[in-house]
């Protein structure tokens, strides 16, 4: 793999998987593209960056001819409480970047990696250690999309041998770029609220848990798996990767630890509420630790540690 393409560049995973995938690949093998470039300027500074629309066939097209790409990465999501907002438009967006990537790969003989989530799973999947293999009735649109995905994506794996790959993301925690409209969003603010206002009101209720992962841990899956030897993957779309799970209560003492004056109360939003209760309390991810070697390193402890040095330096400075 040389030319890579990261669509969806500017969002919350996007915007530090084109820096990760830089450093590995070389800065002008990585291209970075979003619907609009305004907020990641900055990934044009290191390397290449093209703004077009993900559901424009014919421009993602020329990109990729022009880059002689062989990678794409399609990080293009509306997440699941925005979803629920609008399903046709999450619909059209979620499944039009996919169907684009996928027939743009297929006419260039590129590889594929796009995320699903735990939001594939629903209310009828075994909710505790839930299997890699198991039965997959999402009742959000989002989740929807991320069945669908993992089959087309399959579909176009066994029909036409594209070299498409997936794993389905937790939560992912993160101090770059704010995530926006998902359902685990409250692991990552309660880390600016705890800095910013040593207070923050979380939207889900008291024993939610819900797999989560840190940001380095993720990256590294989207590498490791793409990197994997094809021998090795009985499946591909997609794996369950995870790294830990909490619930709200416990991601708030890991903070009052560290910050003594830190409180929390809730005001559930219930609509995250559904949502979050639709969808497992921990995967079994052994089929990717079998299958490529998924070794998480971070754990909540260790993360938290991390968020409040780097968010805290960052309110230090005034940028947030
Ligand atoms: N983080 C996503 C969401 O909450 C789940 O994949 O919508």
């Amino acid at each position: 793999m040389k030319r890579i393409l990261v669509v969806g560049a500017g969002g919350q995973i996007g915007s530090e998987l084109t820096p990760h995938l830089r450093n590995i690949y070389g800065d002008s093998n990585v291209i970075a593209s979003d619907i609009n470039c305004c907020a990641c300027k900055q990934l044009g500074e290191a390397g290449p960056l093209e703004e077009f629309d993900a559901l424009d066939g014919k421009k993602f097209a020329e990109v990729v001819k022009k880059y002689k790409v062989d990678a794409i990465y399609n990080m293009v999501a509306l997440l699941s409480a925005t979803g629920e907002k609008n399903p046709q438009l999450a619909w059209k967006i979620n499944m039009g970047a996919l169907l684009n990537s996928l027939d743009i790969a297929l006419e260039n003989k590129c590889a594929v990696f796009t995320p699903s989530s735990i939001g594939a799973f629903g209310p009828s999947t075994p909710m505790d250690n839930t299997p890699q293999d198991t039965v997959m009735r999402p009742t959000t649109i989002y989740g929807v999309c991320k069945v669908s995905g993992e089959m087309l994506s399959d579909y176009y794996f066994q029909r036409f041998g594209l070299d498409t790959r997936s794993v389905r993301f937790p939560g992912i925690i993160s101090n770059v770029t704010l995530p926006g409209g998902g359902t685990t969003d409250y692991a990552v603010e309660i880390y600016y609220g705890a800095i910013k206002e040593k207070k923050f009101t979380c939207p889900l209720p008291q024993g939610t848990f819900l797999d989560m992962m840190y940001m380095p841990d993720a990256l590294n899956a989207c590498v490791d798996l793409m990197e994997a030897d094809p021998c090795k993957l009985v499946h591909r779309n997609s794996f369950n990767v995870s790294a830990m799970s909490f619930e709200p209560s416990q991601i708030m003492a890991a903070i009052q630890k560290r910050i003594p004056e830190f409180i929390m109360d809730y005001d559930v939003d219930p609509v995250k509420k559904a949502i979050s209760a639709s969808w497992p309390n921990y995967m079994d991810d052994s089929c990717a630790r079998e299958e490529w070697g998924w070794n998480p390193k971070w754990n909540l402890e260790t993360m938290t540690d991390d968020m409040l040095k780097v968010i805290g330096e960052k309110h230090a400075k005034g940028l947030i």
